[in-house]
């Protein structure tokens, strides 16, 4: 198979990748057929998953104009994964002029496309680091140079934890994030849940296993399991809501059923 130039030297391109994959729901061009063959089997069992990345994605939209209208002017998107359209920092940049992003992700093609889309764009920068280690991320030049911690800040983990197992301490990695951050910030996530899905759960579970075979896990938490991640926040109105019903823009009736799976909300420091 040709490696296209985006498509950096260290990566193995005979194995899938959860950037890649979602980069095909969305209709994306960085991904190649193993990524394809891992989608299509996923889709399956849950033929409205393309549905349910357009609703987070949609969220995460509505949600970076609201952390705007609030005054936020800095942003982190961990987990942040191969730019498409709308974009966390065209988003914040139409709504404040000068907003400044930086996008975290472990996976080197997220990396490199954001890196590519971003040139000559002072405001936004790209890290590569694990959420697990937000030490690294703290610390990171980029952080230094973009976000001021003394000032709030949204941090987004949008479709991001739930790639990330009990053994590497979720809970623990968001409490670092918290303690770093000045009151009124704001944290924005998603996660997946059985909740919601408009299948019976055994059937869900083969799109679990499409990422278990893959060596990536997808862990289905409960909403109790998730709204345990805004511990030490306080929940902004509605709460944790499934995604099309956080501060909709048109009727959320209008949605298809698929949009309903999981959960998303934002959380404000005190
Ligand atoms: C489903 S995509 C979500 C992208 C974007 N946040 C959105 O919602 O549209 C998940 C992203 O999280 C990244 N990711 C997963 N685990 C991670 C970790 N431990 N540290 C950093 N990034 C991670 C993946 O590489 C992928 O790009």
């Amino acid at each position: 198979m040709e490696r296209p130039a985006w498509a950096p030297r260290s990566i193995d391109i005979s194995v899938p990748s959860v950037s890649r994959i979602y980069d095909y729901y969305l209709g994306g061009s960085h991904n190649f057929e193993v990524d394809r063959e891992a989608a299509r089997k996923a889709m399956e069992f849950m033929p409205g998953l393309p549905k349910i990345m357009q609703a987070n994605r949609a969220f995460m939209r509505r949600a970076v104009r609201f952390a705007a209208e609030e005054g936020i002017t800095q942003f982190l998107d961990i987990g942040s994964g191969i730019p498409t359209f709308g974009n966390v920092h065209e988003v914040a940049q139409a709504a404040v002029p000068g907003a400044r992003v930086l996008y975290v992700d472990h996976d080197p093609v997220a990396v490199a496309h954001s890196q590519a889309v971003l040139r000559g764009n002072e405001a936004v920068d790209v890290v590569a680091a694990d959420l697990c280690k937000p030490q690294e991320i703290l610390s990171s030049p980029g952080r230094e140079r973009l976000i001021d911690l003394n000032r709030p800040v949204a941090v987004l983990l949008v479709a991001i934890l739930h790639f990330v197992e009990d053994v590497d301490d979720p809970y623990g990695a968001v409490a670092e994030l918290r303690e770093a951050l000045a009151p009124g910030s704001l944290l924005i996530l998603t996660h997946a849940s059985y909740e919601g899905i408009p299948l019976p759960p055994e059937r869900a579970e083969g799109v679990v296993d499409v990422y278990r075979d893959i060596r990536n896990p997808l862990i289905m938490r409960s909403r109790d399991e998730i709204a345990r991640f805004f511990e030490g926040y306080d929940m902004v109105e509605p709460g944790l809501v499934p995604m099309p019903h956080w501060r909709p823009e048109s009727a959320p009736e209008d949605e298809d059923p698929y949009a309903f799976s999981g959960f998303a909300g934002v959380g404000r420091t005190a």
